[in-house]
């Protein structure tokens, strides 16, 4: 069961397809399961679409508002084959651990708290592993390295699935360095996937801010530039490229030094005046950003545009696709255009 944010689902399962790792199976809100394939399990975690990647051990029906549901949701993790579902995470490459920590979320309301759930089903699954539980009841942090179980409850269906790498997918080993606004990398993948980039293009992120757009091309073959106005951003982005061919130079979006129809993609996550300013000369010239994208557009070319769902198109480009997504509660849309 692979998780993602809103509205990148098809993507994911697309990138399942792809990468040959198993049949999809259903697309549903912020998940997509697929059967993995014995012989290609150990690239689940290779995902970049994805959030994160669990084996599903448990689902529990007819899950209802009171909290006998609890002792219900414990034996039913008692009774599950939490062996195989153990063998299936070590197939997709999942590391021994140590101790067992459980999330739980869900919707509607009840008279158990999330804590609840997570305690009934932590305690189970530890005894049964033989492993110390951590729960996360007031605020505690499990340590890292543990066994991370995830339960949610939708509608009146428990699933009960653990995770099979260490880390959260979407936390990047390379993305030591961040910036106010930095992008969560499965969504620069998906606007990386969008582009349709083939190996060796040039591709430009004109506002890099921390780099994430242009690592994420880059790890994608494309030759990727990122630029920006702010030295500080620059600095995180070389940070986090390191190792990669990504070229990294200070400019103002509004005067772009590339020629003409010199850059295949575009890939663009503007600062919107939120979380983030634009300053030089798109302090008070926001426009010029559009043109000049344009100008160093190959007139074939592809820009993907992430922007706050009430903003349209920029002038001078037509949209191809939208792509709805919510981000942290955010409507955002991943504009396709040419
Ligand atoms: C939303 S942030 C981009 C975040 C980036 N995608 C990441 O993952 O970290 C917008 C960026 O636009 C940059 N910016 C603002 N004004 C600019 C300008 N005139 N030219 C180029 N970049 C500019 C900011 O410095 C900031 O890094």
């Amino acid at each position: 069961m692979a998780r993602s944010v809103r509205g990148i689902e098809d993507l994911l399962a697309a990138e399942i397809r792809r990468r040959g790792l198993g049949e999809v199976v259903a697309t549903g809100h912020r998940e997509v399961r697929f059967a993995v394939s014995e012989k290609a399990a150990a690239g689940v975690t290779a995902l970049v679409t994805a959030d994160d990647v669990f084996v599903l051990a448990a689902e529990v029906d007819g899950i209802g508002r009171g909290r006998i549901e609890l002792a219900r949701l414990g034996r039913a993790v008692a009774a599950a084959d939490l062996d195989t579902a153990m063998a299936v995470r070590a197939q997709c490459g999942g590391p021994p651990a140590g101790s067992v920590d459980v999330s739980a979320s869900f919707l509607g309301r009840r008279t158990f708290t999330r804590y609840d759930v997570e305690d009934a089903v932590g305690a189970v699954v530890a005894g049964r592993l033989g492993l110390l539980y951590h729960p996360r009841r007031a605020g505690a942090r499990p340590p890292s390295g543990g066994l991370t179980w995830r339960v949610t409850i939708v509608g009146d269906r428990a699933s009960v699935a653990v995770r099979v790498s260490a880390r959260p997918l979407h936390r990047r080993p390379w993305k030591t360095a961040t910036v106010p606004g930095t992008l969560h990398p499965p969504l620069a993948a998906a606007m990386v996937a969008l582009a349709g980039i083939e190996p060796g293009e040039r591709v430009l992120d004109p506002c890099c801010g921390a780099g994430t757009l242009a690592i994420e091309a880059a790890h994608a073959g494309a030759l990727a530039i990122g630029t920006d106005h702010d030295p500080a951003a620059l600095a995180a982005a070389a940070r986090n490229g390191r190792g990669t061919s990504v070229r990294w130079a200070r400019a103002d979006g509004g005067a772009l030094p590339f020629a003409t129809g010199s850059v295949q993609r575009v890939l663009l996550n503007p600062p919107w005046g939120r979380l983030v300013e634009a300053s030089g000369l798109l302090a008070r010239r926001p426009g010029l950003l559009a043109k000049e994208v344009r100008r160093v557009l190959d007139p074939a070319g592809t820009v993907v545009l992430l922007v706050p769902e009430d903003r349209g198109a920029p002038a001078g480009f037509r949209v191809e696709r939208g792509v709805p997504v919510a981000l942290a509660g955010v409507r955002l849309v991943v504009l396709v255009l040419r």
